[in-house]
């Protein structure tokens, strides 16, 4: 048999945002290395394209992060049935562009309450070791707008930095209790998310974009590897890291 450094065979993860954009390329690859998964996503019908892509046991959970209070009862009610969990990655996030003096409260709070808090809550269930297994990796995805600034991007770039803060605080919180907590920041990866920006702002968006990242463009399974790597036994002296994936943007 081959040696595979990074197979995650007799392994469960939870991924959120899986229906779409990185979330789904992470769960892709992380079945194709052997891990069986709980998907969710507000998307069912994202999640059920998902499913059929995944070459594990994989289980769906349709629910919008938002809503803090089901968070819990939810995510519990479906590890219990599908058994303790290795990691977990936080994909689901939405973006927010908006000139300082429209930047409007409820949906900063809305994009707040998914980027962010949902990253709390998750790792909340996580510490409970009736949720999962003796060692642990909890994975949040930010954004390079969490460690550089941009126009009209307050917002945003809140809910992306205060995960680089949270990522170190649960770093050494929990530490002891042998759970790592890292996080990754890419920059412009071709996803949903960003082609609806592109959209919105015209054709020299697109190439102004391209010419920030030294590497062009990112795609999303440039982003899953290193999930991977953070999920699997490679990593277990990494913890309370931001590592970017962002084809050099922030190197320059
Ligand atoms: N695409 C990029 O260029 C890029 C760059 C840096 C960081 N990111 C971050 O990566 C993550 C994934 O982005 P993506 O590009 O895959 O976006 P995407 O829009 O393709 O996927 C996001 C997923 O989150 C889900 N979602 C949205 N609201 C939800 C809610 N209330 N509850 C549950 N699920 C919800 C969506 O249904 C979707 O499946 C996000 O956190 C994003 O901020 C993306």
């Amino acid at each position: 048999m081959s040696f595979n450094p990074i197979g995650l065979n007799n392994k469960k993860f939870l991924i959120t945002g899986a229906a779409s954009g990185l979330g789904k390329s992470i769960s892709i690859l992380l079945s194709q290395l052997g891990a069986e998964l709980i998907l969710v996503d507000v998307n069912e019908n994202g999640l059920d394209d998902t499913i059929k892509l995944c070459k594990t046991n994989s289980k769906k959970l349709v629910l919008d992060l938002t809503n803090t209070e089901n968070i819990r009862p939810k995510i519990e009610e479906i590890i219990l049935e599908f058994g303790k969990i290795d990691g977990l990655v936080h994909s689901a996030g939405i973006s927010y562009l908006s000139p300082l003096k429209f930047v409007d409260k409820e949906i900063t709070t809305n994009v707040f309450l998914l980027n962010t808090y949902a990253a709390i809550e998750l790792s909340k269930i996580f510490t409970d070791r009736n949720m999962s297994t003796k060692e642990g990796s909890i994975v949040f995805i930010s954004s390079i707008y969490g460690c550089v600034g941009s126009v009209a991007n307050v917002g945003y770039a809140m809910s992306k930095s205060a995960l680089h803060g949270i990522t170190k605080s649960l770093a050494i919180e929990l530490a002891p209790k042998k759970i790592r907590v890292n996080c990754v920041a890419p920059g412009f990866i071709e996803t949903e998310m960003f082609k609806s920006m592109a959209n919105n702002f015209g054709p020299d968006y697109y190439q102004n974009i391209t010419n920030l990242h030294p590497l062009g463009l990112g795609k999303a399974e440039d982003v899953a590897g290193v999930i991977a790597f953070l999920l699997s036994n490679m990593s277990k002296w990494i913890t309370g890291s931001i590592i970017n994936v962002d084809g050099g943007y922030t190197a320059q």
